[in-house]
């Protein structure tokens, strides 16, 4: 048997230790196992493909990021070609993938990615490929799986920012707003904001009314709480408005939400008087060692994969549906989005606590 490991995506911390893992568990049934590197790249002649051993994946459990590289950009479906004149076409290049895997000799793939790299894994299912998936992101916003390896270490990397606000802020009697990662997830907003005490969290699945913020920090400040820590995932809006876009997408990757954190900080402090302040925590959360969390559930992952592999379950990725990990028929995962559940007991105790959502 030789299978070959590809990750895709936004990186993630734990993405080495799925790769370990996998590796480990299929040399150890004596499996080939190669890696592609940067997405589906290696598979295009566009990067390399590389022949992973016990040795390869010694000693990287630990550590952030990815050994194979990864890309946003690389759907083999719709692969993006810069022209002459700059501009970019996009070609349907999984023929070439389709004969490449056929030349190599490869008889499964395991993509390690999110909702981006489930799709293409389901159309290269679709196109009779062996493949199987593991769920990476973050935002822990991919459906059919309790949660994603990723997510603990940037909810953890938030906490931290927003403990080191709580000091500043309070020295200066001051609003804070920190904008979090997440895409149209509220996950990362929300799990930091209660566990780091934040006084207003702003997350896509609520929209927020501007005036409900700043009666929050008025009231605070009343109560002689003279500052606030306002956590505010990036793709969140006003009701009846919009989220605020980047405008740095290159051609073939998604349109990139953000920049809304330094726009409300100025508004608070208009309407309020308080002086603001913002920052934009950004690609912190993609870094650094995974916690302990995350290194077991992503090791899990890794195992089940080849599990999977060796059941033959194509088209499936594995999910911790606790306290088990199983495994979800792709369409079922993709069908539609995990979003924060407005009337989740995390913000009904949150609000309880005297959180404000906003709204
Ligand atoms: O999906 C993971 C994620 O970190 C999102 O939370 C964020 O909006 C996006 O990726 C950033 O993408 P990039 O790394 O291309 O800036």
């Amino acid at each position: 048997m030789r299978i070959a490991l590809s990750t895709g995506g936004g990186d993630a911390p734990g993405l080495n230790a799925v790769i370990r893992a996998a590796v480990l568990s299929a040399t150890s049934r004596g499996w080939d196992v190669l890696g592609i590197c940067r997405g589906y790249y290696g598979l295009l002649g566009e990067d390399q493909i590389l022949s992973l051993t016990r040795n390869s994946v010694r000693g990287i459990a630990h550590l952030g990021g990815t050994i194979l590289r990864t890309t946003n950009r690389g759907n083999p479906f719709a692969f993006p070609v810069r022209q002459d004149d700059g501009s970019y076409i996009e070609v349907d290049r999984s023929g070439e993938m389709l004969a490449n895997i056929e030349r190599l000799g490869i008889d499964a793939i395991v993509t390690i990615g999110g909702d981006g790299s489930l799709r293409i894994a389901q159309q290269l299912h679709d196109r009779g490929v062996h493949i199987v998936g593991v769920p990476k992101t973050i935002d822990n916003d991919v459906s059919g799986t309790i949660t994603t390896f990723g997510f603990d270490t940037a909810v953890n990397t938030a906490i931290e920012a927003l403990d080191k606000l709580h000091t500043t802020a309070e020295s200066h009697d001051r609003v804070i707003v920190m904008e979090v990662m997440g895409r149209h997830a509220g996950f990362i907003a929300l799990h930091a904001g209660v566990a780091a005490s934040a006084d207003v969290i702003l997350i896509p699945e609520i929209p927020f009314d501007l005036e409900v913020v700043c009666e929050k920090v008025r009231a605070r400040d009343r109560s002689g709480r003279h500052f606030s820590i306002v956590v505010v995932a990036e793709g969140a809006f006003q009701s009846g408005g919009e989220q605020s876009l980047m405008g740095d997408s290159l051609p073939g990757q998604d349109k990139r939400v953000g920049g809304i954190a330094g726009r409300l900080a100025w508004q608070i402090q208009e309407r309020t008087g308080k002086e603001s302040r913002s920052l934009v925590l950004g690609h912190l959360q993609r870094g650094g060692s995974p916690t302990g969390y995350d290194r077991l559930l992503a090791t899990r992952f890794g195992g089940a994969a080849i599990e999977a592999v060796e059941q033959g379950k194509w088209g499936e990725m594995v999910a911790l549906q606790s306290p088990h990990i199983v495994t979800v028929p792709f369409a079922e995962a993709l069908r539609e989005p995990k979003r924060v559940d407005p009337s989740h007991d995390i913000v009904r105790t949150a609000r309880a606590a005297g959180i404000s959502f906003g709204a």
